[in-house]
């Protein structure tokens, strides 16, 4: 009998994280002050996050203690299994294996609990009673809630406005955990008064609910802010699903020779990356693919630029690849990777050429999530088609030139709050929408003019 899955006992979880920072071949560019043009210190940052998770931002010390009160959380679900997805193989006919990290398997339904965990830890020891911050498919907003109610802090969750309305099971969730979730953009912040005041319909962004949850940790006292992606500290957090990788693929005796995320703000795709990465930077032959939808192609169309993480200019600019800080991102049903930017992290990677980028549109991406379900039986998130598509990609190629080929993948998430897009997909209502190259040259005209990487 296949073995299907490879899991590793409480006590074998990884104890640190990876930092990538220490490896990187060339130094990243730093983020810097809109103002002054200079790069970016801990204490421009301070009124915004915790100095415990700052200093995590910019440290290049290659592994990090996790703590011990972050680890006991962790083990509710971790270590996730690693899976073999031998139906979906047979399926595909191609001459691949492919495993996958279960990150489903978490309380809130994703990956995004690995970081939330810590950030809510790092910020309860350093005083702070109350935490602001966006989501965008309610991952994240959910995950942060759940971190919250551990530690006992407050929470207010600012929603883009058409996850808001597509999911209120995610809002439902985020209300069980103790938190307030509110749709973006709103009346309680500057930033989603003015929004609505030229556009009263705004669908919302994530950089439109970044504004305000930052607006909203800077003007509350005890306050800070808290992101799920993009940044340093939060990729380094989710290492722990690579981490895990290796040793479970060590104990069954393979190496991928691909490595697959879906890539929003890109953090469950470096997560599960980053450990391979630093692999690939001491020599060894690893292909390392990030999918991001067509709707949103930051990656494969955007270019790598200093941009604001958010609409009104309220945070660093960082070298990333973007859209441009305006752009707002067709209501897909992936809503979590319907973002301008992409992680520093990841673009200095794709720069560099040791990660590569592919584009997916939503049909093809709901085309295999539902031939996953059918054979796999766990419903994907719509995010996490994103991957799976890319897997597909690589296994018919495989097929093609008759290469056999060992894949590995993050499955990000569940879909089972996401169900009104597959009902969406069924009923011929979802389109291969692709963004057009006016809209880009549109949008990128927000960033003319600011410095260059
Ligand atoms: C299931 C799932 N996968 C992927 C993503 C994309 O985020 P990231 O690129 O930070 O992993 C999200 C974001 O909400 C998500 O919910």
């Amino acid at each position: 009998m296949e073995q299907i899955k490879v899991v590793l006992n409480d006590n074998e979880i990884p104890k640190q994280w990876y930092n990538i920072q220490a490896d990187m071949p060339t130094p990243m560019k730093p983020p810097l002050h809109p103002g002054t043009g200079k790069p970016v210190g801990p204490d421009d940052l301070s009124p915004v996050f915790p100095m415990n998770l700052i200093e995590q931002e910019v440290s290049q010390q290659r592994w990090i203690d996790i703590p011990e009160a972050v680890l006991e959380k962790y083990l509710l679900w971790r270590p996730t299994p690693l899976c073999r997805a031998l139906n979906f193989e047979k399926l595909l006919g191609a001459p691949v294996k492919i495993y996958y990290k279960n990150e489903g398997v978490s309380p809130a339904g994703s990956h995004k609990p690995n970081t939330a965990i810590p950030q809510a830890y790092y910020n309860k020891i350093f005083g702070i009673k109350r935490l602001a911050t966006e989501t965008g498919a309610g991952q994240w907003g959910s995950a942060l809630a759940m971190a919250c109610k551990i530690f006992d802090l407050e929470c207010r969750v600012y929603m883009v406005r058409v996850s808001y309305e597509q999911k209120p099971y995610r809002r439902l969730m985020m209300n069980t955990w103790g938190a307030e979730c509110i749709p973006s953009p709103s009346t309680m912040t500057n930033a989603g008064k003015q929004v609505l005041a030229e556009h009263p319909d705004s669908p919302g962004s994530l950089g439109i609910a970044i504004s305000e949850a930052i607006e909203d940790a800077v003007t509350h006292q005890n306050s800070r802010y808290s992101l799920g992606s993009v940044l340093n500290h939060v990729l380094m957090h989710q290492t722990i699903i690579g981490l895990e990788a290796q040793k479970q693929m060590e104990k069954i005796g393979v190496y991928p020779d691909v490595v697959i995320g879906c890539a929003g703000g890109g953090s469950n795709f470096a997560g599960t990356a980053l450990p391979f990465v630093r692999d690939k930077i001491h020599g060894k032959k690893v292909q390392i693919i990030a999918a991001e939808p067509t709707s949103c192609p930051t990656m494969t169309k955007g270019p790598f630029a200093y941009d604001f993480g958010d609409l009104a200019k309220m945070t660093p600019l960082l070298p990333m690849y973007t859209l441009g800080h305006d752009f707002v991102p067709p209501p897909i049903h992936a809503g979590g990777l319907r973002y301008h930017g992409m992680a520093p992290i990841v673009s200095h990677l794709v720069n560099e050429k040791l990660v590569e980028a592919r584009a997916y549109n939503q049909m093809e991406t709901f085309d295999v999530g539902v031939k996953w379900a059918r054979t796999e039986c766990f419903i994907p998130a719509p995010e996490t088609n994103h991957a799976i598509a890319a897997v597909v990609d690589v296994a018919m190629k495989a097929k093609e030139e008759g290469k056999e080929k060992v894949i590995l993948f993050d499955w990000s998430g569940h879909g089972l709050i996401d169900l009104a897009a597959y009902d969406a997909y069924f009923s011929g209502k979802l389109e291969p929408y692709e963004l057009p190259d006016e809209e880009i040259r549109r949008a990128l005209k927000a960033i003319e003019g600011l410095p260059k990487p």
